[in-house]
């Protein structure tokens, strides 16, 4: 499991609609703490040097005016507007939401191999200010979600890192039931990727890469049975549903993440601390941000590095 992180790159579309890759890092990461111990976090910090949450800082939508303050080139074309930002894993519980290893019952959690695969198929990460409610059912599935952000499979050629943040295009949704809670999965393509431009629904992903939705849908069927759990079952009989669904999923889940930063429902164990959601009771100021991030790694051997890449 690779421990580099890199600083994030936005990606942009130029004139010709074409995608290319415009080196402004707007994110980077700051790490604390042991890889692969369970003191390990990695925090974001936005262009300015400010900490922020990966969760509920960073916009979901590419083309909102502004992200961290710096304006976004304006949508040129249909595909453009429909951008996302996608984090590479993230922690919900802890304030800021930096990234930790994934801990279950005391101990760390590595995903198993299902063979013929080693690790996961894709990139795995997930959309910023998304939610699903474990209190709100499904209007299409009847189950409620599954507490966290609504989950991203990037199927580009790029290998990502850990903390990343780039712009995705939507192309379609998986509805895995994982123990009676609803777990999207979203199937996306990084928009820096060279063959990008061919993408823009779920069909184009069975035409160009033959065979991947069925090892994806194959994978997420049998990757807890290592773990001695029983199969997941899905939704829709496993079609993949396509990019107009997708976009409603992503909708509702963004208007749940709404609620939940305005307080309207119930956080449960979830982090809401945020610095840049100003209306929200739970904002804090840049200092009480670092203050936070400065009491978590005050408990830890100081070992912090701050990498970035141009
Ligand atoms: C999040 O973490 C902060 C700092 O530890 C804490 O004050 C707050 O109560 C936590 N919970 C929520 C829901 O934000």
């Amino acid at each position: 499991m690779s421990c580099i992180l890199r600083l994030t790159l936005l990606l942009g579309a130029n004139a010709a609609g074409n995608f290319k890759l415009k080196p402004i890092a707007l994110y980077r990461t700051k790490e604390r703490g042991q890889p692969s111990l369970q003191d390990y976090h990695v925090f974001f910090k936005n262009v300015a040097g400010h900490y922020i949450s990966p969760f509920h800082d960073i916009p979901l939508k590419v083309d909102s005016k502004e992200e961290n303050g710096i304006p976004t080139k304006k949508a040129r074309n249909d595909e453009y507007e429909n951008l996302f930002n996608m984090v590479v894993e993230i922690a919900t519980k802890e304030p800021l939401n930096p990234i930790k290893q994934d801990v279950k019952n005391g101990k760390l959690r590595y995903t198993a191999n299902i063979f013929p695969h080693k690790d996961y198929i894709w990139n795995y990460g997930a959309l910023p200010q998304t939610w699903e409610d474990p209190h709100q059912k499904d209007k299409s599935i009847n189950c409620c979600g599954n507490n966290d952000p609504i989950d991203v499979c990037e199927i580009g050629s790029k290998v990502l890192s850990r903390g990343e943040v780039i712009h995705v295009k939507i192309l379609g949704v998986l509805s895995l039931i994982d123990e009676g809670e609803t777990d999207w999965k979203l199937i996306a393509i990084n928009a820096n990727d060279p063959e990008a431009s061919k993408f823009h629904d779920i069909g184009d992903v069975k035409k160009f890469k033959p065979g991947y939705l069925e090892a994806t849908l194959n994978w997420f069927r049998v990757y807890k049975v290592p773990e001695g759990k029983p199969e997941n079952q899905f939704a829709f009989n496993g079609e993949f549903k396509n990019k107009a669904f997708a976009l409603e999923v992503i909708k509702s889940t963004h208007e749940c993440w709404k609620a939940l930063l305005m307080k309207k429902c119930s956080a449960g164990a979830i982090n809401c601390t945020n610095v840049q959601v100003c209306d929200s009771p739970f904002h804090c100021t840049q200092d009480e941000a670092r203050s936070l991030v400065e009491s978590v790694s005050f408990s830890l051997n100081e070992e912090s590095n701050e990498e970035e890449q141009a």
